[in-house]
């Protein structure tokens, strides 16, 4: 922890928790072991941005096409989730951390939908940190529900299609108010975004490591972070423009 820089850390960090299955593959586990494991990885990392001064974390948890997995399996993830969820309010609570979700919600199990909320809005009030849950989310389908709200919007006169700007599309979107991820972690050596946050990643870094995600702690995100820190990020801007602005 020591080596990073506190001063160019990133705001904002989403991460694609990939690996599970292999993970319990290699220590001839069932799948839904690597999700428990996987677990202890979330628990871990959320204390470790928290004590790093990580303002966002978003994660990726379930998207809306893992609902084509066997029946069992996606029972398991809810059901971790929803223990999670309760397991983990005092600890959001006494470390001041607000917990907010993306996605389609409204089409989880109702046990775990009314945790959820229930965590949603008793954290609401918690200010240190940003916890986001991606679930049954998928990045084309929140652009799409953007896009049929302004349609409706400029249908009804409510607003003229000329002043629709980044900003006010960005607004209808299920991350409106969030900053944009600085940095992309995507953990088991696969390289796709997998339909994740797709406008919102448009300047963001990639780092992607073949560690599985049950496997990824501390020392795996101080090394992300290291990394992150030597990236200078331009914009579209030239490296000697950059230094001038910034001497
Ligand atoms: C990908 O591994 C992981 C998921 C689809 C689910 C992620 C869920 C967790 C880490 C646990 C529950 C979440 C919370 C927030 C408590 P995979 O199964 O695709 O792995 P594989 O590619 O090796 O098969």
């Amino acid at each position: 922890m020591d080596q990073l820089d506190k001063t160019n850390l990133p705001r904002h960090i989403a991460i694609i928790m990939d690996g599970n299955g292999r993970w319990a593959q290699n220590h001839s586990l069932g799948r839904i072991a690597g999700h428990r494991e996987g677990t202890e990885s979330v628990r871990s990392i959320v204390e470790c941005c928290r004590r790093i001064g990580i303002p966002y974390l978003t994660l990726y948890a379930f998207s809306s096409e893992n609902w084509n997995r066997p029946e069992k399996e996606v029972k398991a993830l809810m059901t971790l989730l929803e223990r999670y969820l309760k397991s983990e309010l005092k600890s959001m609570m006494r470390n001041n951390i607000r917990l907010l979700a993306i996605g389609r919600t409204g089409a989880l199990p109702p046990r775990v939908k009314a945790v959820l909320d229930d965590t949603v809005a008793k954290t609401a009030g918690n200010a240190a940190m940003t916890l986001i849950l991606a679930l049954n989310y998928g990045s084309h389908d929140e652009i799409l529900q953007a896009v049929r709200t302004i349609a409706e919007e400029a249908g009804r006169r409510a607003i003229d299609s000329a002043s629709i700007t980044e900003e006010s599309f960005a607004a209808r979107l299920h991350t409106r108010g969030l900053p944009d991820p600085d940095l992309l972690i995507r953990t088991s050596g696969e390289y796709r975004l997998s339909n994740f946050l797709l406008w919102q990643m448009a300047y963001t870094e990639f780092y992607f490591t073949e560690t599985l995600w049950p496997d990824f702690r501390e020392e795996q995100l101080l090394e992300a972070l290291l990394e992150y820190q030597k990236r200078e990020r331009r914009f579209g801007q030239t490296s000697a423009q950059l230094q001038k602005t910034r001497s």
